[in-house]
């Protein structure tokens, strides 16, 4: 059974152990193990049911630990991970041989960052290894932001989870690669487009590239799903009215006009309209909503702006039928 714990010196021994352990981050929960103990990292694939060609994020505690990890990094990445580490920033940079294959799904790059959050953070300071860590959901389900949530997902599994409390950000890192030293943005994420031009000028979004997309396109499309089926719609009235029948649960931005409100279990993500607390309730919101036991869920685009298109991101990912 999926225990909840609160004490660091244990999760330490316990990865210290080759053993896995659900851990708080800034962005989500991540399920996390030793990079260079191949029981622990087979063992994170395997609790997360997550194919081995998709790869993990390596968690490190500085800066300073990047080059015992990547090699040829790019003056940009160091702008970035100086910018935003640490933080809900990853960088996709060539491995080192040292980094085990199976972490990177085979290939010759790999993904990392700082979290942060302190509990990880001090954890991190105190190993010395890295964390490998995906976030802790079975594949393809809704991401964790609470410790909860993670035990609930894995409630037949021998599993420790640290109580880092809610996670503050509540979506993913935002991923970026480099193309001849030239930055792509891989996954938008708690780091807006905006943030990252700042600091680099113009970047390039690329969302196929990340993990498994060449590999298994169609697959990582349909991602961060709840249990019912959902919808994505600009036209939020008419969308509820085509599914006049059914038991519906509607989650949205910062207010819904529906005639007969009442009879909908309606998630409204921040009244005052500010997108960082959307972000930071989104997941939570959308656990809830499939806590009901809905025919389906109905969810209204976000601006297209800031977090505002990481949502619609996760939203359209939510929303793709799995086949
Ligand atoms: O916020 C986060 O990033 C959380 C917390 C726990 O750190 N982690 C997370 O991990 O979201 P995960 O495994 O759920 O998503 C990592 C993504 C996957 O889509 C994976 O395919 C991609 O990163 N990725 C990992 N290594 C890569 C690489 N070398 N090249 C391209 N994409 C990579
Ligand atoms: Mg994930």
């Amino acid at each position: 059974m999926a225990a909840i714990i609160t004490q660091i010196n244990e999760v330490a021994s316990l990865l210290k152990d080759e053993a896995v352990v659900g851990i708080p981050t800034e962005t989500v929960y991540g399920l996390a193990g030793n990079i260079y103990s191949a029981k622990a990292v087979k063992q994170i694939f395997s609790i997360k049911q997550r194919p081995f060609y998709n790869p993990l994020i390596v968690h490190i505690p500085s800066i300073n630990s990047l080059n015992k990890i990547a090699t040829e990094i790019p003056e940009k990445a160091f702008q970035l991970a100086e910018a935003f580490w640490p933080g809900p920033l990853t960088l996709v940079l060539k491995k080192l041989p040292s980094v085990p294959d199976i972490v990177t799904g085979g290939k010759d790059t790999v993904a990392i960052r700082v979290p942060n959050h302190p509990l990880a953070l001090s954890l991190l300071a105190g190993l010395d290894f890295p964390l490998a860590a995906p976030s802790a959901n079975p594949f393809g389900t809704i991401s964790p932001t609470t410790a909860a949530h993670v035990a609930s997902y894995f409630k037949g599994n021998d599993l420790k989870v640290l109580d880092g409390g809610l996670c503050e950000k509540g979506v993913e890192s935002t991923i970026i690669g480099f193309k001849k030293e030239q930055p792509v943005i891989y996954r938008l994420g708690a780091i807006t487009i905006e943030e990252i031009e700042e600091i680099l000028g113009n970047v390039e979004v690329n969302r196929s590239h990340s993990g498994s997309a060449p590999e298994a396109p169609g697959m990582l499309l349909s991602h961060y799903a709840p249990k019912a089926s959902a919808l994505l719609t600009d036209d939020l009235e008419k969308t509820v009215s085509l599914h006049s029948g059914k038991k519906i649960g509607i989650l949205v931005f910062s207010k819904v006009s529906l005639a007969n409100e009442q009879r909908y279990d309606c998630e409204i993500l921040s009244v005052k309209a500010d997108l960082e607390e959307a972000s930071f309730k989104f997941y939570a919101a959308l656990h809830r909503l499939d806590k009901q036991e809905l025919d389906l869920i109905i969810m209204e685009k976000f601006p297209d702006m800031g977090l505002g298109k990481t949502i619609n991101d996760r939203m359209q990912r939510a929303s793709t039928r799995r086949t």
